[in-house]
């Protein structure tokens, strides 16, 4: 069985989706941590619900990047992790996890890369006006956004779409085709 880290910052929406692709066999997996840089996020709860196991860590109470990534590699070492897949972690992974992990660290991004990198992608394209929006899943490296693309899936904007609408499509699609990829990279697939 192929052992995930799921890291986060927020609401969780995309961990739970591939916690219920576990439950359903959909992905062949086991989430073995969650890694949180917020002490409040939403996504701690749903973790604890589902008893796995939780880092949570205030990157303000490190000296530096360097010191809370040592603390994460050797959590992800004591846990022989396969693949590390970053779901809503609002931060670039720094030289110690990287060079520990690259090459088995995933990210999703809400819009199709290489456009609109960073905060708010969603609201950037809107603002942009693009008729087609999308979600990319990319291998991580150090720079923003910037890694192999894996896989991508776009949509039409319609003219009456709301920007709460197409919100609720982006998220749609993350939830379907993140599990999915994973399935696929840890089947050696991709
Ligand atoms: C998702 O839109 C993802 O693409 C982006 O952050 C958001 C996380 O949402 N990287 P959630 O916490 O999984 O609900």
């Amino acid at each position: 069985m192929k052992r995930l880290a799921v890291f986060a910052s927020g609401t969780g929406s995309n961990f739970e989706a591939i916690a219920q692709a576990i439950d359903e066999q959909r992905l062949n997996a086991v989430i073995e941590c969650l890694v949180v840089d917020n002490l409040t996020a939403l996504v701690i709860e749903k973790a604890k619900k589902r008893n796995i196991e939780v880092f949570a860590f205030d990157p303000k109470s490190y000296h530096s990047k360097n010191e809370y990534e040592k603390e994460i590699v050797s959590l992800l070492d004591r846990k022989k992790i396969d693949l590390v897949v970053l779901a809503g972690y609002m931060r670039l992974c720094g030289n110690v996890l990287l060079d520990s992990y690259e090459g088995k660290i995933v990210n999703i991004h809400p819009s199709l890369l290489p456009s609109f990198i960073g905060k708010d992608a969603i609201g950037q394209a809107i603002r942009y006006g693009v008729k087609v929006m999308g979600v990319t899943i990319h291998y991580v490296d150090s720079g923003m956004d910037s890694g192999k693309i894996i896989a991508q899936k776009s949509f039409d904007v319609k003219e009456t779409m709301t920007h709460e609408e197409i919100e609720k499509q982006i998220h749609a699609i993350e939830h379907e085709l993140y599990p999915e990829t994973i399935s696929k990279i840890l089947e050696g697939k991709l």
